[in-house]
């Protein structure tokens, strides 16, 4: 990953369902000529660009050691997935192979990290769209999907880091990575036949929001894929936003993973018009090397979704 060293590339057209949020209103848009963008060229589609990439400055356009330690840190942990067999990555691929619509045009991921997803994808829909709020995160999200090499990354201890053996994964056509926020996604209502959030309803200030949000750019008929830890951390999510063990006595009661099935089924007081069948679930362990000396083991709980259409 080296960017902001050459000139910014030029892209080819967006795909006709991204829209860049007004700065005043997210719920307009502006022309995409006027967008944002990084130095690499990755559009940066936030109603507030300016200042989310001032501050994500140490981000924009550092070199891989050069980024700031806690995105180091990050990194570290999800760069050895790519590439490698992971049971949850094998996962997702196993249930979008299977539920996906015939002929998707179009699947959308939000929060999808370095991309370790985006070819189970793009293998389902003729094409993707990924939105993640890090600025560090898109870009190599971006440089994988053109099959640019990504220095491996490993933690020894403390700010002890060490680069490995080059990354390379086959490029992507038709993958858009862009900068966003999945509370308010740079997308057209109803545009998307697949929407997957991995990992994302436990790292997000408002997990109802953003099922919401992936309602909104979903289709009927089209498919839900979900997966998270439910590592509720106070400081991302405010207790009264958690889904399960939270301070909302409904959702403390039923624990994350029945409070998402009866949101999406439409059972609970909040997004009561959400419609879905809940197709199939699963627990998946999903580990992460966090230096040499540890590894955090989640049990990752995954749903699959399908919307339904007006006729049910
Ligand atoms: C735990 S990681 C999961 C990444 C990837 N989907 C995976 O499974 O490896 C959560 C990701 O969501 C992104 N994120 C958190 N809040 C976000 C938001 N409001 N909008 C967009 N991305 C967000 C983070 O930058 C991070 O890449």
């Amino acid at each position: 990953m080296s960017p902001g060293a050459g000139d910014r590339p030029t892209d080819a057209p967006p795909h006709a369902a991204l829209r860049v949020p007004a700065p005043d209103d997210g719920t307009r848009e502006v022309p995409w000529s006027e967008r944002v963008a990084l130095p690499d060229g990755t559009p940066v589609l936030m109603p507030n660009a300016a200042a989310w990439l001032a501050e994500s400055a140490g981000e924009v356009d550092a070199e891989l050691l050069a980024l700031p330690y806690p995105t180091l840190c990050r990194l570290a942990r999800v760069l050895p997935e790519i590439g490698a067999e992971v049971p949850l990555r094998t996962a997702l691929r196993e249930v979008l192979a299977t539920h996906a619509p015939d002929g998707a045009r179009l699947a959308v991921e939000a929060g999808c990290g370095v991309g370790p997803d985006l070819p189970a994808l793009r293998a389902v829909a003729d094409a993707v769209v990924a939105v993640d709020g890090g600025v560090a995160n898109a870009r190599v999200a971006r440089a994988l999907v053109r099959g640019e090499a990504v220095a491996g990354l490993a933690r020894h201890e403390g700010r002890s880091f060490a680069t490995g053996e080059d990354i390379v994964r086959a490029a992507l056509d038709g993958v858009t990575v862009v900068v966003g926020n999945a509370l308010e996604l740079p997308l057209r209502d109803a545009c998307a036949d697949v929407a997957l959030a991995a990992n994302l309803v436990d790292s997000i200030r408002d997990p109802l929001r953003l099922i919401a949000e992936l309602d909104r750019v979903l289709r009927p008929g089209g498919l839900l894929v979900l997966t998270s830890p439910f590592a509720w951390d106070d400081r991302i999510t405010p207790p009264e936003a958690q889904l399960g063990g939270s301070t909302i006595p409904a959702f403390a009661a039923m624990g994350s993973e029945a409070a998402l099935a009866a949101i999406l089924r439409g059972e609970t007081p909040w997004l009561s018009h959400l419609r879905y069948a809940i197709l199939e679930t699963r627990d998946v362990p999903w580990t992460l090397r966090d230096h040499a000396r540890a590894t955090s083991t989640y049990d990752v709980h995954l749903l699959v979704a399908r919307k339904a259409t007006a006729t049910g």
